[in-house]
């Protein structure tokens, strides 16, 4: 896990910008990545009218394995409901076509998959009735989101977005400006994340990633209600958790308890199993990799590269 952790710069440098492939999927069929563009005046563009997932493919010996693909195409239909954005296709037939894409595309190393749905070009009337959807999925060569093996975050001063604005359970378009606020002032600042804290002022989540909090030996995570996306990864932990004998809970989770926490981490599929070392500059338990977080670091790590199935061996697809 250390030297997976300290893989630091050159990854990171590796995967800011989008590798180019031969081929994206797009509405039914395979293109080529400089046909696979859209008018100007597309809805989503202009609105935030659409819905995407982020997936991730793990290069493992002669393999490529993908975690969780049925629950990401589950989850992106459900997004897409909550948009009333209707998708013509079903969970099964998009898991078919990203595997085409990705065998097409002969894609073996560590890869990042977008799909996205999104209302098209049609005019700019905001209720875009019987507009057209189009519905992609693009797969590119992609290692580490952060580019540090330990974080140094900040609680942010915009408030996440919550359920009677724009639905956070949703992966929405125009819901990651609120995402993108908190983080470039975190940049902006020299912290690697944002902390972004709920309407009532509990712990949300951070600006693509939710968040573990460790203390007393027990692991805790904002619920459901706390204007969180209900990550996959954050699924994965409860559930590995449990089969670990770590006691968790998912409970509304006060800012002050982020500066009394023994560890602190964030999941999320772009950002893994991410450690936090400091909030607000105030160092977190002893400023190290504690001991859950590790733990957890390594079993995750196990069971997506399909090293290990820890008897979840259908949250794993093989590929090739
Ligand atoms: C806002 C937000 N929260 C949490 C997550 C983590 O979700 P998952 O573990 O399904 O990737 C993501 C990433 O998709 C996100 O964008």
């Amino acid at each position: 896990l250390k030297a997976e952790l300290e893989q630091t710069s050159d990854t990171a440098k590796a995967t800011s910008e989008i590798q180019k492939v031969d081929f994206v999927w797009m509405n039914g069929e395979l293109v080529g990545w400089e046909e696979a563009k859209v008018p100007v005046m597309s809805h989503g563009l202009h609105y935030g009218t659409g819905v995407f997932e982020g997936i991730r493919g793990y290069g493992y010996g002669e393999n490529l394995y993908i975690f969780r693909l049925r629950e990401h195409f589950e989850r992106l239909l459900e997004s897409a409901r909550i948009c009333d954005i209707e998708c013509s296709y079903a969970p099964q037939e998009l898991e078919r076509a990203c595997l085409e894409l990705i065998r097409a595309n002969k894609m073996r190393q560590d890869c990042y998959i977008r799909p996205i749905i999104f209302v098209g070009f049609s005019g700019i009337n905001l209720g875009f009735i019987n507009y057209p959807v189009n519905t992609a999925i693009v797969a590119f060569p992609f290692s580490q989101y952060f580019s540090k093996a330990g974080l140094d975050v900040c609680v942010s001063s915009w408030t996440r977005l919550y359920d009677p604005v724009t639905p956070p359970m949703a992966k929405i378009c125009g819901n990651y400006v609120n995402s993108v606020f908190a983080k470039r002032d975190a940049a902006k600042n020299g912290y690697d994340e944002a902390i972004m804290l709920n309407s009532t002022g509990k712990v949300s989540e951070a600006t693509g990633e939710n968040i573990f909090v460790v203390r007393d030996d027990e692991l805790v995570t904002p619920s459901l209600g706390s204007s969180i996306l209900k990550g996959l990864t954050r699924d994965t932990i409860l559930l590995l958790a449990d089969e670990l004998g770590i006691r968790a809970v998912e409970r509304e989770v006060a800012r002050s308890e982020l500066y009394t926490a023994n560890e602190i981490f964030l999941t999320g599929t772009a950002a893994g199993i991410a450690p936090v070392l400091s909030v607000d500059k105030r160092r977190v338990g002893n400023g190290k990799v504690g001991p859950i977080t590790e733990r957890l670091a390594k079993v995750y790590f196990d069971l997506v590269v399909g090293r290990e199935t820890f008897g979840h061996k259908q949250w794993v697809t093989k590929v090739y």
